[in-house]
């Protein structure tokens, strides 16, 4: 066999490689390391070798055209420790069989249906800082609870008491976890009883209870509700086994998280940028005060186009889900390099989304790039917020929907105003602010 040649990579350690580059500040090495090196490098973690690929044709490859040959990475491994093996972890014929459990929840039909949940948990969400004349809000976590009341009404017809300690579990959790994927593989054993471990695990048990109580809920329910968890225990389509009770606690906490975490973080940053651009604030609320005061129906998302452009270019510079990872089963080929069997293929949203080569400007936020009359020069696979190929994001249209209408809503009611710069960006499993982000508001009336 000829000798692999590999790409090039940035100076590295000794023995570690990039370890300590990826422990110190993953992002700034990634989006510097991609800026120096363009479309493909290998990071080295230890003896791992990482293929990273930053070319819209390499990450069309991986994640369409020979999708069949990748898997999910050992990357994800730690998200396993809370989600299970969910339709987020899983692969082959598993992963396809749960997949087919999505698709009818999000037809466009039943999108329209969940509008109602976002318009009411909004209205409540607005009522209540008008209520107690807020000034001052942790947008990043009113964002999280309002997201989460949502995903919970529309596919499990349940309402959840957020006096609870729900959002510091699903934070910390969360947080745990991200922390877990980026540090491996020095990672304490999640079973040693260390502080962070048993803190982690008792947040693992209280969501555990949550989830459960909903699962029982709903089987001992007379109501004829077709949600997804209804879905999931009693499915519509022939041939598709039901999800026995782990399989249930590991898709419903799938969903708890990618479906609030994702638009939430998408969100507050958009009502940051917002608060801190008073060109774009006037120019959303342009569009959003057209509508009067009445309630927004499913038609009027096709009128907020400036909204849409806002939410996009947010999802261009601070994407949720910032780095994806396969693992090839079979020898491929990424331009001129081969990929031996069992590889460590990684893409970031965030570095493709910030190439200069392929935006204008990337470090400046600029909604109007997302104009509908530019969308032809946006090259396929340099905007990848949601995935892209058959593992796509599930929850997309609903996402966008319910992201449209939160924010037209908001920006009608209330000025935004960021203080300070830019909040210091938190990579975990998703990409949050450190201290989350707060913003003044202001009642429009
Ligand atoms: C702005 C909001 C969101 C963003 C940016 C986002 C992003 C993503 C990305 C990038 C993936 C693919 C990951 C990979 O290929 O490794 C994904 C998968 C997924 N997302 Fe989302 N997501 C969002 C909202 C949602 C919502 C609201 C839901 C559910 C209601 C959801 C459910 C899922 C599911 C189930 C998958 C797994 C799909 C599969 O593997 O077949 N997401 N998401």
């Amino acid at each position: 066999m000829s000798k692999l040649i590999y790409p090039p990579s940035p100076p590295m350690q000794p023995v570690i490689g990039h370890l300590n580059d990826f422990r110190r500040d993953p992002i700034s090495f990634m989006l510097n390391s991609a800026n120096e090196h363009g479309d493909i490098l290998m990071f080295k973690v230890l003896n791992k070798r990482i293929y990273f690929i930053n070319h819209p044709d390499y990450i069309k490859h991986v994640l369409h055209t020979n999708y069949k040959n990748y898997v999910k990475s050992p990357g994800y491994k730690p998200l396993r420790l809370l989600g299970g093996m969910g339709i987020f972890t899983n692969d082959g014929e598993e992963w396809l069989r749960r997949r087919r459990f999505y698709q009818p929840a999000f037809k466009a039909s039943n999108i329209e249906s969940y509008t109602d949940a976002v318009q009411s948990n909004t209205e409540e969400l607005i009522a209540n800082w008008e209520h107690q004349n807020l000034e001052r809000v942790n947008i990043s976590m009113e964002m999280s609870k309002v997201t989460m009341a949502v995903i919970s009404e529309t596919l499990f017809s349940t309402r959840i008491d957020f006096g609870s300690d729900l959002w510091n579990n699903i934070t910390y959790a969360f947080d745990w976890v991200g922390e877990r994927a980026l540090r491996n593989p020095f990672v304490i054993p999640a079973n040693w009883p260390t502080k962070k471990n048993r803190r982690f695990h008792k947040a693992v048990a209280a969501l555990d209870e949550l989830i459960y109580r909903i699962i029982d809920e709903k089987r001992n329910s007379k109501e004829q509700v077709n949600d997804l968890l209804t879905r999931f225990m009693n499915p519509e389509e022939k041939n598709l086994e039901p999800l026995n009770d782990t399989e249930l606690r590991d898709e419903v906490m799938t969903i708890f998280l990618a479906g609030h975490e994702t638009s939430a973080n998408v969100l507050a940053w958009s009502l940051f940028e917002v608060g801190r651009r008073p060109d774009i604030q006037q120019k959303l609320y342009g569009e959003v005060s057209q509508l009067g005061d009445r309630k927004l129906t499913y038609d009027d998302l096709h009128s907020l186009v400036y909204t849409t452009q806002v939410l996009n270019e947010s999802m261009r510079m601070y994407p949720p889900v910032w780095h994806l990872g396969r693992q090839n089963l079979a020898e491929d080929k990424l331009g001129d390099y081969v990929i031996p069997a069992g590889g460590y293929v990684r893409m970031s949203p965030l570095t493709i989304h910030r190439r200069k080569d392929y935006w204008d400007e990337p470090e400046v936020y600029n909604p109007d790039r997302f104009h509908p009359s530019k969308s032809d020069s946006i090259t396929p696979y340099t905007f990848i917020p949601f995935g892209g190929g058959p593992r796509l994001c599930a929850g997309r249209n609903f996402a966008m929907m319910e992201m449209v209408w939160m924010l037209a809503m908001l920006v009608r009611s209330f000025k935004f105003e960021s203080e300070g710069g830019l909040p210091e960006i938190q990579p975990g499993a998703t990409l949050r602010a450190k201290n989350d982000i707060h913003v003044n508001i202001r009642p429009r009336k």
